[in-house]
């Protein structure tokens, strides 16, 4: 078979069931660009290490270009006999540029080398769009906050009311852990940019005088590894891409679960577009919340891309293992997932309407101003351990009068403690207690709106 890469010293071929089993065209054909690029640029260095001639170095590039083009356009695809990407495009080069000029390019270089550059070159790209999408994501919620400065909700600690915070303070504490998803997409690249592996061969590196660092600088690196059997062996790239990933689907998935939560008639918080929602086909009046739930389902998928590549790199012994195949369809399953479900996600945000009023109504509720009543105690002097027993029997008195706590009368006040006295109403409203949380990072008007204005630099600075 011409698309094998190996078999002088085999009497035999490979039997069709080991074919079936080693067989990774079928993901690995994306990789098909990637490997072309880096083949060019293979050239580049063999003819500057004196081992092709000019003639041969152009006549070379001029097929690996064409092929290119015949790639992009579908018209050449892999066969059931090549093992993977890299076997198929040497046997379609070949046909390209005849066997004695082709069969030069592989010299000084391994499979080895070229996937483990290539997957850097591939997930590389892919973590600029998948950050481009993320930031899409931060600055929706932003934008949202933006329009809802100054609506009230129930903050909640354990799901339970605790104390009344901004709606644009929420929102923005989902946005933050975008931002620093994107920050740790760029300092895995700028880590990932300094290692290529290409010239590290099988494992020892070459001996034909061939530059690594040429070849580094020409497929976008900043440097080229320092160690051979590291460059070819390593997959921490790969795992540290799929954690980053993960984390984003663990975020997205964090606010998936509050939308819908917030959907439900319980909460009636907000309200999903028609465009962003979905219908039931036997409950016409159903409008259901899929996008969340399937943001919370793909992070499963994405958590699990990270564990069982993980488990595959646990036990390797250095350098290169065929175990190492593996390390494809769990990150390029999670750049799929993730570049088509941010999109979606942002777009419901982007269209979600929020029912500021009956959050307003219950951010009162639960007694959710009883920390106001402490801390104003303690500003009036009183040790914060009685003024936490002031304020929680007031909370007790309320639970037997089936009241709120602004609706216990002056008396009833001075008679759970006489330090009860009529100032203490000013901190039982809600916009009372907002604005008292005035240090920075907390939830009064005035931070909410520096803490937007701060996250749209970092934002913009991504
Ligand atoms: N297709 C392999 C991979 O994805 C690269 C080939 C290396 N094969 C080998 N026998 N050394 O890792």
């Amino acid at each position: 078979n011409t698309g094998s890469l190996w078999g002088g010293r085999f009497a035999s071929g490979p039997s069709p069931q080991l074919e079936a089993l080693s067989r990774s065209t079928h993901f690995d054909w994306r990789l098909a660009p990637y490997d072309l690029q880096a083949s060019r640029a293979h050239a580049g260095v063999l003819h500057a290490a004196g081992l092709l001639s000019d003639a041969d170095r152009d006549a070379l590039v001029a097929g690996l270009d064409r092929l290119r083009a015949k790639v992009a356009a579908g018209e050449v695809s892999a066969d059931p006999g090549d093992e993977d990407v890299h076997g198929a495009l040497e046997r379609l080069l070949l046909a390209e540029v005849g066997a004695e000029l082709g069969g030069r390019l592989r010299a000084g270089r391994s499979r080895n080398d070229q996937i483990a550059t290539q997957l850097r070159v591939f997930l590389r790209e892919h973590a600029r769009t998948i950050a481009a999408a993320v930031l899409d994501l931060a600055e929706v919620l932003a934008t949202q906050a933006d329009h809802h400065l100054g609506a009230v909700m129930p903050g909640r600690t354990h799901l339970q009311h605790a104390q009344p915070v901004l709606l644009s303070h929420h929102l923005l504490a989902h946005a933050w852990p975008l931002a620093r998803d994107v920050a740790r997409l760029r300092d895995w690249d700028a880590r990932v940019a300094a290692d290529s592996p290409y010239g590290s061969g099988a494992l020892a590196g070459s001996s034909l005088g061939l530059d690594p660092e040429a070849v580094a600088a020409e497929l976008g690196f900043t440097g080229s590894a320092a160690n051979s059997i590291d460059g070819t062996a390593a997959r921490d790239f790969a795992a540290e891409f799929a954690f980053v990933a993960a984390q984003i689907g663990v975020d997205v998935s964090r606010m998936a679960e509050e939308v819908i939560l917030w959907a439900t008639k319980e909460f009636g918080f907000v309200r999903l577009h028609d465009s962003w929602s979905t219908g039931s086909s036997i409950m016409p009046q159903k409008k259901n919340p899929d996008i969340a739930e399937l943001a919370r389902g793909k992070a499963g998928r994405v958590i699990g891309n990270l564990t069982g590549l993980m488990a595959t790199l646990k036990a390797l012994p250095l350098a290169y293992n065929r175990d190492l195949q593996e390390d494809k369809e769990p990150v390029f399953d999670s750049v799929d997932t993730l570049e088509v479900l941010l999109p979606a996600f942002t777009g419901m945000v982007a269209t979600l309407e929020f029912d500021t009023a009956r959050m307003a109504e219950l951010a009162p509720q639960g007694f959710s101003l009883a920390t106001d009543v402490a801390e104003w105690l303690v500003r009036e002097g009183v040790p914060f351990r009685v003024a936490h027993e002031v304020a929680g029997e007031c909370v007790r008195r309320c639970e037997q009068l089936g009241v709120e706590l602004d609706e216990l009368t002056d008396d009833q006040l001075a008679e759970i403690s006489p330090q009860l006295t009529p100032g203490v109403r000013s901190v039982l409203t809600v916009e009372g207690s907002v604005a008292s949380r005035d240090a920075r990072g907390g939830t009064a008007p005035a931070r909410v709106s520096e803490q937007l204005a701060e996250l749209r630099v970092v934002l913009a600075d991504h």
